[in-house]
């Protein structure tokens, strides 16, 4: 069988990596590992987080279905903008709504790659984690609305990639998305260091799974 060809991308093709999963799931912690790697690997990174982006470009948004919709398309217009310029976006925001999920990939595939990853932590694990103390204060009656409590959180459907963070570390669920970026980083734009990553994800099925769907992929 002849073996799948790859068309060629232009050098400077970036990728956005959204990690998306209930309060406390690991998205934050996750999405900063991974930033780190590839900084260290020569890449250039920038990380979108949802409460740095409701601190400055969603500022004044609240919590409705609506509001977080419009948080997420403006999280997804700049991660779209830096993806066409090469950049690796890692964005970490809840984005409890699939269809708008799905809006931002459509729009962000139109200049680049889009890679969803699940931060799958179930809710008693994100519970007992509860770093900001949004659980707690949920409990206590301050709090209304709290995504996966008693507010819709819409798992995707199927994504790149799914991290059960309640079974693994912070440092394994991070290897994971590493070791799916290593094919699609090697091959998009080749840096000091990527092509150990690459070496190390092409030995793995998730990153064989990964090239052929980013080949089938316009
Ligand atoms: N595999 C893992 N991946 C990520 N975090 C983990 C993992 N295992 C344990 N943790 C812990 O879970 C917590 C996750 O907190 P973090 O702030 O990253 O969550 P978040 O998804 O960004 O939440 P929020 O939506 O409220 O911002 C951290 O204390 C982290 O150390
Ligand atoms: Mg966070």
């Amino acid at each position: 069988m002849a073996p799948a060809t790859v068309p060629p991308r232009p050098p400077a093709h970036g990728v956005t990596v959204w990690f998306t999963g209930l309060p406390s799931a690991g998205k934050t912690t996750i999405a900063g590992l991974v930033g780190r790697r590839l900084a260290e690997h020569g890449r250039r990174v920038e990380l979108l987080d949802g409460d740095v982006v409701r601190a400055q470009l969603s500022r004044g948004l609240g919590f409705s279905k609506a509001d977080r919709d419009e948080n997420i398309r403006r999280i997804g217009y700049v991660a779209g903008l830096l993806t066409g310029h090469g950049v690796t976006v890692l964005v970490s925001a809840v984005s409890p709504y699939r269809a708008v999920r799905d809006e931002v990939r459509a729009a962000v595939e139109r200049v680049g790659g889009f890679v969803e990853v699940h931060v799958a932590a179930d809710l008693a694990t994100c519970r007992a984690r509860d770093v900001k103390g949004l659980y707690a204060r949920h409990a206590r009656g301050e709090l209304r609305g709290l995504t996966g409590v008693d507010d819709p959180y819409e798992p995707p459907l199927a994504p790149e990639l799914a991290l059960d963070t309640a079974a693994e570390s912070p440092e394994e669920s991070a290897a994971r998305v590493l070791e799916l970026l290593g094919g699609r980083t090697a091959r998009v734009a080749p840096v000091r260091g990527a092509a150990e990553v690459a070496a190390r994800g092409a030995a793995t099925a998730e990153a064989r799974a990964a090239q052929a769907l980013l080949g089938s992929r316009p």
